[in-house]
């Protein structure tokens, strides 16, 4: 299944997740964005967060900015109310995905709907080129039945959130200024998954659930395998397993980040923080 010329990525680091708190004492694991791993290029945080203790969720996220790139909640269970200081607002329900745009920047709030039950999904924030760090604001949202759903052998199933798969199947999230791919990955005991990856993006296999063999290297649960290079990722589930394959486009540019705020220099952040306080967002 594999052509003679193509590469197989290698696993280039593992990374286990760290738990933390965030927002209103929310408890995440965090993947993304630690110590152990700062950023892969275009992807600077993807936080974990799953419990059915609401003491662990009910806080929710209050009213805090974003300037400079992108924030996907892709949601497994549950619903999250969200509202900004321009007038929009929805909730994101179990299998949906928000894909907003910061952009020059928001302040909204992020907040549990529930007061009981699982609530289980992630975030990751996609970096924006120094071009679109301050275009409007903007958010693409699909509810779970616009995801697509692809099937393949042996019960392997591919939630297309972006991007499009070796098989045609193309994710409702669109005309992304950091061109990404998003897949969740369901895969039986005993199965293998193969796909083709442009061999300039930069792409990570989180393993949500589950065991998994990627070239060799075992991954956990709540572990990132960082890929390096090649054009094809190659993996095993050693256990019935869902993972998150994700790849994007490296901008190799400066970052200057602090907080909420994510831009090329220094003086960026500073008018950004500026901004923020004289209320100019
Ligand atoms: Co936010």
């Amino acid at each position: 299944m594999n052509r003679d010329d193509e590469r197989v990525r290698p696993v280039r680091r593992l990374v286990r997740g760290q738990e933390t708190a965030d927002g209103a004492g929310v408890r995440l694991t965090r993947v993304i964005g630690t110590h152990q791993l700062l950023q892969l290029d275009p992807f600077l945080l993807l936080d974990d967060f799953r419990s059915d203790d609401p003491d662990d969720y009910i806080g929710g996220f209050p009213a805090h900015p974003h300037r400079g790139f992108e924030t996907v909640t892709y949601l497994l269970a549950g619903k999250v109310e969200h509202r900004d200081n321009a007038g929009h607002a929805g909730v994101l329900q179990a299998g949906g995905v928000q894909w907003m745009t910061a952009g020059r920047g928001v302040i909204h709030s992020e907040m549990p709907m529930q007061e009981q039950g699982l609530l289980a999904g992630f975030q990751l924030w996609v970096n924006l080129p120094a071009a679109q760090k301050m275009v409007q604001p903007h958010y693409q949202e699909f509810d779970a039945a616009a995801i697509p759903l692809e099937r393949r052998e042996d019960g392997v199933e591919l939630r297309v959130v972006a991007g499009k798969t070796s098989r045609g199947t193309r994710g409702p999230v669109t005309d992304l200024a950091t061109p990404a791919r998003y897949f969740d990955v369901t895969l039986p005991a005993g199965t293998g998954f193969s796909e083709p990856l442009p061999a300039a993006f930069n792409a990570f296999v989180y393993l949500v659930e589950g065991q998994l063999d990627i070239d060799g290297e075992r991954l956990e649960a709540r572990s990132l395998a960082v890929l390096g290079e090649g054009d094809r990722v190659v993996l095993e589930a050693r256990e019935p397993s869902r993972l998150l394959l994700v790849a994007g486009q490296p901008l190799n540019e400066p970052i200057a980040r602090r907080g909420p705020f994510v831009m090329n220099s220094e003086a960026e952040l500073r008018q950004a923080f500026d901004d923020y306080q004289a209320g100019r967002f």
